[in-house]
Formats: C-alpha cells, sequence, structure tokens
C-alpha cells in the first residue's frame, strides 16, 4: 500500500520498504550519518516485521523510516531524508504517517531517541508534540567518544490521525 505526499515540486510515494531497496536505503543512510546503519540492519528490520517505509520519487529512494511496535508502544528507529530533499517537509510529512500507523494499528506511546546536536530532527519531533522524558547517557558513539541520547514520547492519544499531508493515507484508512 502506498500513500502519497506533496513536497513544494514533485509527489513522492511513501511505500514499504523491500531488500530490493536496501542498496539505495543504505546509500542515502551512509551520506546522512557519521556512523551509519549497513543495509544488513535494514535487512534484519524487515525480516523483523518492523513497519519500514521508503519516499520513492520516480523509483529514487529519497526517504525513509523504521518503526517497531509491541505492547502498546511504538518505537521510531530511524526516520531520513536524502540531504537534497531536505527542508520540503518530507521529514514531516513521514513522521506524520508513522504517528498514524502506530495511533491506527493500536499503540498508546510512541518513543524516539534523538542526539542533543541534531538540531533539525529536535525541532521536527517537538513541533509534532514530542516532549522530553529522559537521557541515556553515552549512547551514541560520537567522533571522539560517546553522545547522550534524549528520550522523547508522544501519547497517541493526543495525535489526530489524518492531518492535512495524509489525506491520502486517510482514505486508505476508510476504504
Ligand atoms: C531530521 C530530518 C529527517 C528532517 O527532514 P526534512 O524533510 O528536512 O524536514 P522537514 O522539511 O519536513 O521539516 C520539518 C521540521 O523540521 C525542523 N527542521 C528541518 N530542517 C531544519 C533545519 N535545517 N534547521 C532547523 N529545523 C529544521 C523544523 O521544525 C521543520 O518545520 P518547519 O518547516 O515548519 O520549520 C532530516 O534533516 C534528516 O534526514 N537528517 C539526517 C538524518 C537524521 O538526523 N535523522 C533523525 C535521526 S534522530
Amino acid at each position: 500500500m502506498s500513500a502519497a505526499l506533496e513536497t513544494q515540486s514533485a509527489a513522492i510515494i511513501n511505500r514499504r520498504m523491500t531488500e530490493d531497496d536496501l542498496v539505495d536505503v543504505a546509500a542515502v543512510e551512509a551520506e546522512s550519518y557519521m556512523f551509519p546503519w549497513n543495509a544488513g540492519v535494514f535487512r534484519e528490520c524487515i525480516r523483523a516485521g518492523y513497519c519500514c517505509r521508503v519516499l520513492d520519487r520516480d523509483g529514487e529512494i529519497v526517504g525513509y523510516g523504521i518503526m517497531a511496535t509491541g505492547a502498546g508502544e511504538a518505537h521510531v528507529l530511524n526516520v531520513c531524508v536524502r540531504a537534497d530533499q531536505r527542508g520540503l517537509s518530507a521529514g514531516r510529512g513521514l513522521m506524520e504517517w508513522l504517528l498514524d500507523e502506530a495511533r491506527g494499528t493500536g499503540n498508546s506511546w510512541i518513543f524516539l531517541e534523538v542526539r542533543p546536536s541534531n538540531r533539525p530532527a529536535l525541532l521536527l519531533y517537538q513541533s509534532l508534540g514530542f516532549t522530553q522524558v529522559g537521557i541515556r547517557r553515552g549512547y551514541y558513539q560520537a567522533i571522539g567518544g560517546r553522545e547522550d541520547a534524549l528520550v522523547h514520547r508522544l501519547d497517541l492519544n493526543d495525535w489526530l490521525i489524518g492531518r492535512p499531508s495524509h489525506r491520502a493515507n486517510d482514505r486508505r484508512r476508510k476504504s
């Protein structure tokens, strides 16, 4: 199943990630993070049955999101937009889709971790209503040592499914 998001200039399809996408996904990952996941980590996420989505624009992978769910909670494990596509609302659209999916599949809470140094991601998550609920000390690899993770949480009961950028997804749910 797929859902269409609109950026400023082109339609982007939000669809399920498959193992055929892994070379392209890993390439975006490698250019986006200092300590990237390799293709094998994404493969394990698919095989574990996690919610694995890609943003596909005319066959090009321009972003992806990975989310695990269980025991009434969802956990966003990775959200990434290709560098040349950032600032066009793709990241917000992807996060909104994940929030819709998490709530629509019966989860009450959604969690994620973010580096204190990652201001774009922090602002994105906070703008969606996430609030910081803890710190994992030295959670991430960093140049010359470790970096903390700021643990954020959102009560999905406060999240309204069907924000404007998700009308396509909303239609899917009602059909
Ligand atoms: C974080 C990331 C996914 C955001 O994706 P994006 O498509 O550029 O974000 P959007 O255009 O949807 O912007 C959504 C919000 O994010 C914040 N944001 C995005 N880019 C920002 C920047 N350069 N500076 C400050 N805030 C920024 C803003 O709050 C923005 O809302 P606004 O447009 O109303 O101001 C993207 O920067 C990325 O892939 N980074 C590398 C991977 C990464 O760090 N992932 C998160 C790991 S925790």
